[in-house]
């Protein structure tokens, strides 16, 4: 992407530094980074066309010839696995005349056809069919015409993303200390494998980062989720240990120099519905798997994000996708176990249905705020958000980085923090060419 990106000049990256303000006792960001689509155009250049992007979970592509239609940054690409194995991913456009080339989600198969003119292709990219091939010179080069590959894909987890940036950094020093996260996310799947089911979609009006900042918000629950909470207090059993106030005793916030944030309740997510033997046994496999200490951390309720755009939740994966500066659309994965007893995933069911997915008592809520937050944004004279609840109070984590109480804006510091550093990198000034 870098020969498409737009020339940058260093005046230009210092006006991002100043977007970003930490003063004695204050983080503030201006509310020119939610708005405009000229900061929107150089975040998917400068941040989602250079570093890593999630793209799917292998459980989407398990077997060889399998493929997924996704977007990196704003690019359709196609994500498969190969014969031999192997997870590419190339761009979703028919190199005879840029017809999109999968329509389809998902599917698999040995070969693509461009619905346009029946150019045919590997998912993983090679052109290997063109209809009435005899009318081309002898001179045509068919080895260029190969679908242009993604330069650079990897998985971490089950995890697979991809990076338009050949020189990015290895994944896993990408995700730095938020290996751990992952680590113990998968691990809850005990013996089983991980198959994510389809996505609940949905959409709102506004910047992507209003999503993104509050996967770890602990703040914002007992008073946005006021209502939702009441009307749960008045089922019995099976939902009402799933909800908590503002202010959670025993939880807190982790931020990472990378960019990645926690939100971690200190205890498990309670949730009912799951047959009592069926929890137990599931447990005591989890402690014979990874030792007492470890299954207790592995349990304990636990969001975070990857920077800039993917959520991982108990039971879900959540791609935050930005369409423009004020539209977004969200994705919520549901994550089932093979393998598990069937409460337990119906459980996991359950919980996306009422929780987290497009008609869940939480997301509705949530997204009504965030087109509420890109509205106030344009009113003249609001020039500064602050995030600065727990400053000063933060403990500096072994790893790197810093934690908070439950309700503190640790892990939204450390989003800004990256965002920065990408938005204002003097590697991406080209020089002084305005
Ligand atoms: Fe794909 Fe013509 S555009 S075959
Ligand atoms: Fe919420």
């Amino acid at each position: 992407m870098d020969e498409q990106a737009r020339p940058v000049s260093k005046a230009e990256n210092a006006a991002y530094s100043g977007f970003v303000e930490e003063l004695p006792g204050e983080f503030r960001v201006s509310t020119s980074a939610y708005r405009g689509e000229k900061v929107f155009q150089d975040e998917i250049e400068r941040i989602f066309h250079r570093t890593w992007i999630y793209l799917c979970h292998e459980s989407e592509i398990r077997k060889p010839g399998d493929y997924k239609s996704t977007l990196l940054g704003l690019q359709p690409v196609i994500v498969s696995r190969d014969q031999s194995g192997n997870v590419t991913a190339v761009l979703n456009a028919c190199t005879h005349r840029g017809a999109t080339l999968c329509r389809d989600e998902h599917g698999s198969g040995r070969t693509l056809v461009c619905p346009y003119h029946g150019w045919s292709f590997r998912p993983s990219g090679e052109l290997v069919g063109i209809p009435g091939a005899e009318r081309y010179a002898p001179e045509f080069n068919k080895a260029d015409k190969n679908l242009v590959k993604v330069p650079r894909v990897a998985s971490y987890g089950g995890l697979v993303f991809g990076s338009f940036n050949p020189d990015v950094e290895s994944l896993e020093a990408f995700l730095g200390p938020a290996k751990l996260h992952i680590d113990h996310w998968v691990k809850r799947r005990a013996d089983g494998e991980y198959r994510l089911a389809t996505a609940h979609k949905y959409a709102f009006s506004g910047n992507w980062k209003f999503q993104s900042e509050n996967v770890y918000d602990g703040y914002h629950p007992g008073f946005v989720h006021r209502s939702a909470f009441h009307t749960i207090k008045k089922f019995s059993g099976s939902f009402e240990n799933r909800f908590y106030g503002a202010i959670r005793p025993g939880g807190f916030t982790r931020g990472y120099p990378q960019g990645h944030g926690t939100l971690e309740a200190g205890a498990p997510l309670e949730s009912g519905g799951v047959d009592p033997d069926a929890k137990k046994n599931y447990e005591d496999r989890l402690i014979a798997l990874h030792g007492e200490q470890e299954a207790k951390e592995i349990l304990n309720n636990c969001q975070f994000l990857i920077f800039p755009n993917l959520a991982i939740f108990d039971f879900n994966v959540r791609v935050i996708q930005p369409i423009s500066h004020d539209r977004t659309e969200v994705y919520s994965y549901p994550v089932l176990i093979d393998g598990a007893d069937e409460s337990i995933n119906s459980n996991r069911m359950l919980d996306a249905q009422t929780r987290v997915g497009s008609a869940g008592i939480l997301s509705a809520d949530d997204i009504d705020i965030f087109a509420g937050n890109q509205s106030a944004l344009q009113a003249l004279g609001s020039q500064w958000v602050t995030l600065s609840r727990g400053i000063g109070l933060e403990t500096e984590l072994e790893a790197g980085g810093r934690a908070g109480e439950y309700s503190d804006e640790t892990p939204q510091r450390a989003f800004w923090r990256k965002w920065k550093q990408e938005m204002a990198s003097e590697s991406n000034a080209k020089g002084d060419s305005k």
